[in-house]
């Protein structure tokens, strides 16, 4: 496949590392970007045949087949419709918005092209996650009742992100798009996400947006989706996971300290890993950060979907979702308040919240509770289910009954 890149910033280096440092059998073979210099110098660095500084020369030039986008938050939308205009798969970058009404739009406009619409969502496809989510699907922790999400580093390394306008947010949309998405997949992408209760807050910058934020989102089955974001952490770049269901639990730290600690006096130090804030001391350097960050699984989904006219796992549709979930986040940040998430075109199940089924003790009675205590005294604590009285038993030996 032929490949057009809109942007040779930062996230356009991490998509060309994935795609052209490896052997492929894609070819990036147009790079479009404002600086005329600064393309050249792409060009010349990952060997790429064609070079514009317009987007649309780009788009439609004919060894183009699929159009990447990696350009600021503001030019996703204008992006979009020249692809759909041009009827050339595109897979964007998130957010895909800068709100709903723009993902929206670019979700209608793909659709409309009867092209693929990719939502370049990397951190649902780091090795880990995919294991992880594997696991939850075969039932591994049985019912998600919680799933949180972490994103914080020291803040982003160019203007445009600051710029509440261009951007269309702070950390929140920034940030905080992955972790919606990242807890939306463990709880189940059929479930519907109702509402959104937010802090946010500009705490350390002189910015108009918010540059720390948390936010829980309820989903229609009872499951919590909580998201964690910060452009003022220091120390790197904190991402981690932590899923609970009712039959196990999912810990996943994908960046510090994650088995690699290495220990330089500064000197030949340089880069070390994504927001790193030394290079000196102790530091946790990431082994292969396109693969560990997801890059590479998230390309080849992709290509394989167009290929195979398929959908990949993280389209448009997934892209717009977030952007509804953080515009209700934002409504509740300003409220302080619940605020529902609207959704045009829902497409999962109308679930609501279903009554539990407990676990049995014996036909009269519930288990809440079987502790091994240290004195060796085995507890078991049952609730009675006609008079709901809560009781100690005394253990059978043969343990308790099933379901
Ligand atoms: N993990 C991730 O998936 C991830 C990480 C970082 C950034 N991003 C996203 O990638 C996008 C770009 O972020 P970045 O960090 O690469 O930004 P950046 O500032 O490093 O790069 C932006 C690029 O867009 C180009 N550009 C700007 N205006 C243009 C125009 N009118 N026409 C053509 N080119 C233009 C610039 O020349 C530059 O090459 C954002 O949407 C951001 O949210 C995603």
């Amino acid at each position: 496949m032929k490949i057009a890149i809109l942007g040779s910033g930062f996230i356009a280096r991490f998509y060309a590392e994935s795609l052209a440092a490896q052997r492929r059998r894609d070819v990036i073979t147009m790079i479009c970007a404002r600086d005329a210099q600064k393309v050249k110098a792409f060009a010349a660095q990952y060997r790429v045949p064609y070079t514009a500084t317009d987007l649309n020369e780009a788009v439609a030039h004919p060894e183009v087949d699929v159009v990447v986008v990696a350009l600021p938050n503001d030019l996703h939308l204008e992006a979009v419709l020249a692809c759909a205009k041009a009827g050339k798969p595109v897979l964007c970058t998130k957010p895909l918005g800068r709100n709903a009404a723009e993902a929206l739009q670019m979700l209608q406009a793909v659709e409309k092209a009867g092209i693929v619409g990719g939502y370049l969502e990397d951190l649902c496809y780091t090795p880990k996650f995919l294991k992880s989510l594997a696991s939850v699907k075969r039932g591994a922790i049985g019912e998600v009742l919680w799933a949180k999400s972490r994103e914080t580093h020291p803040g982003p390394h160019s203007a445009w992100f600051w710029s509440k306008e261009k951007a269309g947010g702070g950390c929140m949309i920034d940030l905080g798009c992955h972790c919606v998405e990242i807890s939306r997949n463990f709880i189940g992408k059929e479930v519907l996400p109702v509402e959104v209760m937010c802090w946010a807050d500009t705490r350390v910058h002189p910015i108009d947006a918010e540059d720390n934020a948390i936010g829980l989102v309820k989903y229609a089955n009872g499951a919590i989706g909580q998201f964690e974001v910060s452009w003022s952490f220091r120390g790197g770049m904190d991402l981690r996971d932590e899923v609970m269901g009712t039959e196990g639990t999912i810990w996943l730290n994908n960046f510090l300290r994650t088995g690699f600690e290495l220990f330089t006096t500064g000197k030949g130090g340089d880069y070390i890993a994504e927001k790193a804030e030394s290079n000196r001391g102790w530091l946790f350097p990431v082994g292969d950060e396109v693969h560990e960050l997801g890059y590479s699984h998230m390309f080849t989904d992709m290509f394989e979907a167009i290929d195979q006219g398929k959908q990949p796992a993280e389209t448009f549709y997934d892209g717009y979702i977030v952007n509804a979930i953080l515009d209700a986040a934002y409504a509740s940040a300003a409220s302080k308040q619940w605020e529902p998430v609207k959704i045009e075109g829902w497409r999962g199940a109308k679930n609501d919240i279903q009554k539990r089924t407990y676990p049995s003790y014996d036909e009269n009675y519930y288990l809440i509770k079987e502790e091994m205590l240290p004195s060796g005294e085995k507890k078991l604590i049952v609730k009675h289910k006609q008079t709901g009285s809560i009781e100690k038993r005394e253990p059978a030996a043969s343990g308790t009954q099933g379901e």
